[in-house]
């Protein structure tokens, strides 16, 4: 067990601080830092040992593979065979940025990066704590979310410490991240290109680069190759409910839910857009009302969902019902994570 030091890093790191940073790193230390989507637990990507090191200490399956962080394009050929056209002009339009993309390993990846594929998952990050981190280990990072498994994703220090503070050897703090959303993932080595995971980098914006959404069905056909997405993920504790209802009747259907739970006494959480809390009622016994931001305002509800689902555990909330968002731009990377967190549990009838 070890104590994690908590840097302070949100006026940027120091030289020596980069310099510990990255020679800790070499050594085989974890470190949790910061980059635009979520908070990272980083380690030597170029090490079998320290990698299993990150799979023990979040509690991950092993046959999950991680992504690998690097500090500029020209870091690719270090780990990856080759690089399609297509893969160029992604990285040019989107890089440094929310978009992982999945390509053909070379020999140097260890086969724990890749859970055993053939393919290396590669990003990236725009945030200047993370780039310089990187720079500073001079090596890719394996980075997971810095979350135990089957959690929410961090989106600042103090999250990820609630889960890792004893696993790892430095936690970088780098204040909250701006997107909240973990990164596209987009895998190249089939043809066409396709989205293995929703991220701020969207479905729209990437079409004319030829990539597609695949269907359930096919999505599903895709599981073996990108195994993380079979695994239970972001749930609460609380027993959570999703709401995919009309606007008309969204409010009252989740008042109504409300009231029955808490005539069980439950204690009930919501999770609902601003538009929503507007038009509740106001509860006599105690309900948890976490507002997600206005249904225009998507990203604003991408940088709180984890956040306020993490809430929910803090407060011992036993349901959990959520406002469904609109599947479109953002929301699909949002809406695939509240599916997730509510594992099937959804509400589409009136
Ligand atoms: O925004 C992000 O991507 C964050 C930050 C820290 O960069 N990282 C992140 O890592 O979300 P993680 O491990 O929580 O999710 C990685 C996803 C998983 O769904 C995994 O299955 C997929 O990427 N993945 C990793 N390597 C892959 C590969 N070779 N082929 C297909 N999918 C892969
Ligand atoms: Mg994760």
């Amino acid at each position: 067990m070890v104590k994690a030091q908590l840097i302070d890093a949100t006026k940027g790191l120091t030289p020596e601080q980069l310099q510990e940073l990255g020679s800790a790193l070499r050594d085989g230390a974890l470190v949790v830092f910061p980059t635009e989507t979520v908070y990272g637990i980083g380690a030597d990507g170029m090490s079998s040992r320290a990698v299993q090191r990150i799979f023990q200490a979040k509690g991950r399956p092993q046959d999950n593979p991680v992504i690998l962080h690097i500090a500029h394009p020209a870091m690719v050929p270090l780990v990856a065979k080759e690089l399609p056209p297509v893969g160029d002009a992604l990285i040019k339009k989107f890089w440094p940025g929310p978009l992982t993309l999945v390509l053909a390993k070379n020999d140097a990846v260890p086969a724990e990066v890749s859970a055993g594929l053939g393919t290396v998952a590669l990003r990236m990050p725009d945030h200047p704590v993370a780039l310089a981190i990187i720079q500073a280990a001079g090596v890719p990072l394996a980075a997971p979310s810095a979350n135990t498994s089957g959690k929410p994703s961090p989106t600042d220090a103090f999250h990820a410490a609630q889960d890792l503070s004893e696993e790892v050897e430095y936690i970088v703090d780098g204040g909250p991240c701006r997107v909240g959303v973990e990164s596209t993932v987009v895998d190249l080595t089939v043809y066409p290109p396709v989205i293995l995971r929703h991220g701020a980098v969207t479905a729209e914006m990437l079409e004319e680069y030829g990539v597609v959404t695949p269907s359930a069905k096919e999505l599903k056909a895709l599981q073996h190759r990108s195994p993380g997405m079979r695994h239970r993920h972001y749930a609460p504790q609380g027993e959570s409910w999703l709401f995919c209802l009309p606007e008309a009747s969204l409010p009252g259907a989740i008042a109504q839910t409300a009231k029955d739970y808490l005539q069980q006494g439950k204690r009930v959480a919501l999770l609902v857009t601003s538009d929503t809390k507007a038009l509740l009622p106001e509860f006599t016994e105690v309900v948890l009302v976490f507002e997600l931001g206005s249904r225009q305002d998507p990203r604003t509800i991408a940088a709180n969902i984890f956040r306020c689902l993490r809430q929910c555990d803090q407060l011992s909330a036993e349901i959990i019902l959520i406002e469904g968002i609109t599947e479109a731009g953002l929301g699909k990377a949002i809406s695939d994570r509240l599916r997730r967190a509510c594992q099937g549990r959804v509400i589409d009838k009136e």
